[in-house]
């Protein structure tokens, strides 16, 4: 008995990475898995049955899954992936929106095809793929779903030279924040994961720092996302929603959602002079929050 005992999962990119390691966990908890991936390059050129490697793998391990060659980038796609679930399995609980990749230059470099291929893998996929799995839950009153979504440090924080990604995954936390209220009422969750693994997609940003990366420490490669991932999945995660969990270097933790800090008031037009005063306490305010914030966030040891 696994915590995912008989549930049916898709994992979109799982053919790799850290959606592939996401996979191969759902399946050792019993899941039953659509194993989705286009199988391209990192920028999304090309094609490969990366998708079947992994289904293989988990059918070797006494497990069930299935595969998905379709793209998570177009409504037909997304259509396709979910009614995969349906034939194979005979329905669905689980969507983990994983697939993802990257074009990576300055604005100033950035053509429309790098900004619409980037945009159309994360954030229309995260569409495409929840959109056919909620109006399920809705029609059938599928009760106790889960949706995971994947966003990034880039698009929280802000990450030079990921604008087209960035503007994408920052897209992604408001998605999950709109569709977990949406969503609430049929008892279901939608979270979302900002990870930080050692994956074809990082490594060379990480070695292009000067930085060596040891692929065979845990706390560094994808399979440290899963356990979250599952976590929130089975019925432990059942009250978390709405939520942003980070997971990166063997850490895991919640992240602040956009609340209003410090306010001001007034009856009339804000003058300039007003504004004068008042941004500078604004930013005062946020300077303190920030500092408080980072020192609550210092890692503790368990
Ligand atoms: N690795 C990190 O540190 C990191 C950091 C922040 C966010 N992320 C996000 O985590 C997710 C997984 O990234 P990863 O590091 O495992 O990358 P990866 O390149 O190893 O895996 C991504 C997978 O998605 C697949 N894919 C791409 N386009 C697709 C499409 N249109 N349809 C179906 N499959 C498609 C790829 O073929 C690939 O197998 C991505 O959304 C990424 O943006 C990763």
């Amino acid at each position: 008995m696994g915590v995912l005992d008989r549930r049916i999962a898709i994992v979109t990119g799982s053919g790799r990475g850290i959606g592939r390691d996401i996979a191969l966990y759902f399946a050792k908890q019993g899941a039953r898995v659509v194993v989705n991936d286009l199988g391209g390059a990192t920028d999304g050129s090309g094609q490969s049955p990366v998708a079947d490697e992994v289904v293989e793998e988990i059918r070797k391990a006494g497990g069930e899954a299935v595969a998905s060659h379709d793209s998570v980038a177009t409504v037909s796609g997304g259509q396709a992936i979910f009614q995969t679930a349906i034939d194979a399995f005979g329905g669905l609980d689980i969507l983990v929106n994983n697939a993802g990749i990257l074009r990576d230059r300055t604005l100033f470099n950035m053509e429309e095809e790098d900004w619409d291929a980037v945009l159309n893998v994360h954030l229309k996929g995260h569409y495409c793929c929840t959109r056919p799995f909620a109006r399920y839950i809705r029609e059938t009153n599928r009760l106790g779903c889960r949706v995971i979504n994947f966003s990034s440090v880039s698009g929280l924080f802000g990450n030079f030279g990921q604008a087209n990604y960035g503007a994408a995954k920052a897209g992604i936390a408001g998605f999950s924040r709109v569709v977990s209220l949406e969503l609430e009422k049929y008892e279901a969750t939608v979270n979302t994961i900002s990870p930080g693994a050692a994956t074809r997609m990082t490594i060379p940003l990480i070695e292009g720092r000067g930085l060596a990366v040891d692929t065979s420490d845990p706390t560094r490669g994808p399979q440290q996302i899963a356990p979250v991932v599952t976590w929130l999945a089975s019925p432990a995660g059942k009250a978390v929603n709405g939520e942003i969990i980070h997971v990166s270097r063997g850490t895991v933790a919640i992240m602040q959602q956009p609340t209003l800090i410090r306010t001001f008031k007034s009856d009339e037009l804000w003058t300039l002079d007003q504004l004068d005063g008042v941004i500078p306490s604004l930013l005062e305010a946020k300077r303190v929050c920030d500092e408080r914030a980072a020192k609550e966030a210092t890692p503790e040891l368990i």
